[in-house]
């Protein structure tokens, strides 16, 4: 059993506090995602897990070991960043070997070890090059390669991927996913990217200035976030706000030009809410009049519209397709009530 347990841990550079206390549990096999702005602990806390950041208050334990105040080599993770740090004059192989030699290990087991981190990543026909005769993809799977070598019980990413072009990034996702497949080890992965955290994880771990916003499966952070911020950073193009106030059994909303009755324990009438849209559940009514198409961009597959609203609030429309409304003209806006979200717009909690 290797799963990674963080038990109310802090860190502090000098007086500045940077992670607030943060407790999570990750099964063993898991794949675990960080994701949350610049800024808001992702690497720091990954850091800590490696041992290559001291953990200032609170334990971690990995497996069954209390692993807090080991070097990163005795705590069994291996680390690939998204600076790729393979050695220039060393060949895909032997990069690959270092880690195993510099410990000691026979020529023999290195040579094992290496072809099957080789055939898993499919490098085989680049082990006798050097770095620079390779793509970023081939790089970036060398640096993974590097980490199966050590046989780690836990992998950690960090933004493994965001130096590759946009093509090469679903690649590698999606061998990513296969490696974690096959390979079955604790993954805990930190990214920016939205494709990634939703495709890649079992478990979501939504990070904001030093605390855990919500922990979650994807697609329940994606249908019942906890709070706004969730509800906001989860999904893509992010999910629409707009002010509504409560009303008797209804909230009233300007931005929409109307009252929505949703089936939500409303507070007492005369609270502030914001009203939670997602782009891609709204539909455009072309027989409406009561926003206007600002702007329509069409990606292919589906088409963006951006409305402004009565009130003046701009939201985004998803569309399938490529319906395309002149800038200028008026439509109306069709809202799905069981999917509108309600947040508390003081305490900005969801409202259920
Ligand atoms: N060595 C350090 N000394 C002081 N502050 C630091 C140090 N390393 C990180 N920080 C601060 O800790 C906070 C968290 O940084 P961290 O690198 O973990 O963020 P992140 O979520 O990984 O951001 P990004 O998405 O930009 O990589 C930031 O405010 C950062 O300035
Ligand atoms: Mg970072």
């Amino acid at each position: 059993m290797t799963g990674v347990i963080l038990n109310n841990v802090v860190k502090r550079f000098g007086d500045v506090q940077v992670i607030h206390g943060v407790d999570l549990e990750i099964e063993d096999g898991e794949f675990c995602v960080f994701v949350g702005p610049s800024g808001c602990g992702k690497s720091t806390l990954l850091r800590m897990v490696a041992g290559l950041e001291e953990t200032t208050e609170g334990t971690v334990v990995i497996g069954a070991r209390d692993v807090t105040r080991m070097d990163p080599s005795e705590r069994g993770v291996a680390m690939v960043f998204q600076t790729y740090a393979l050695y220039p004059h060393m060949t895909v192989a032997e990069n690959m070997g270092f880690g195993l030699k510099m410990t000691g290990h026979p020529k023999e087991t290195i040579r094992e070890k290496v072809a099957e981190a080789s055939r898993i990543l499919k490098l085989d026909p680049y082990l006798d090059r050097r770095p620079k005769a390779l793509s970023g993809g081939q790089r970036q799977r060398v640096a993974i390669g590097r980490a199966i070598v050590r046989g780690p019980e836990v992998f950690l990413f960090d933004e493994p991927l965001s130096n590759l072009d946009a093509e090469l990034r679903v690649e590698m996702r999606v061998e990513i996913a296969r490696l974690h497949r096959e390979i079955g080890a604790t993954m805990i992965y930190v990214t920016h990217d939205q494709t990634e955290a939703m495709t890649l994880a079992n478990k979501i771990v939504v990070l904001r200035d030093g605390r855990i916003e919500q922990v979650g499966r994807p697609m329940d952070l994606y249908r019942d976030p906890d709070n706004k911020f969730v509800g906001g950073f989860i999904g893509s193009p992010s999910m629409n706000f707009l002010a509504g106030t409560v009303g008797a059994g209804h909230v009233s909303v300007p931005g929409l030009g109307r009252d929505l009755t949703v089936s939500v324990n409303l507070p007492e009438a005369g609270r502030a809410v914001n009203v939670g849209l997602r782009p891609e559940h709204l539909t455009l009514d072309p027989n409406g009049e009561s926003h206007v198409v600002e702007l329509t961009e069409a990606l292919g597959g589906v088409s963006y519209a951006h409305l402004v609203a009565p009130s003046g609030e701009r939201l985004i429309v998803e569309e399938r397709g490529d319906f395309r409304t002149d800038a200028g003209a008026r439509v109306g806006v069709d809202v799905p009530l069981d999917k509108t979200f309600l947040f508390d717009a003081q305490t900005d909690l969801r409202l259920r």
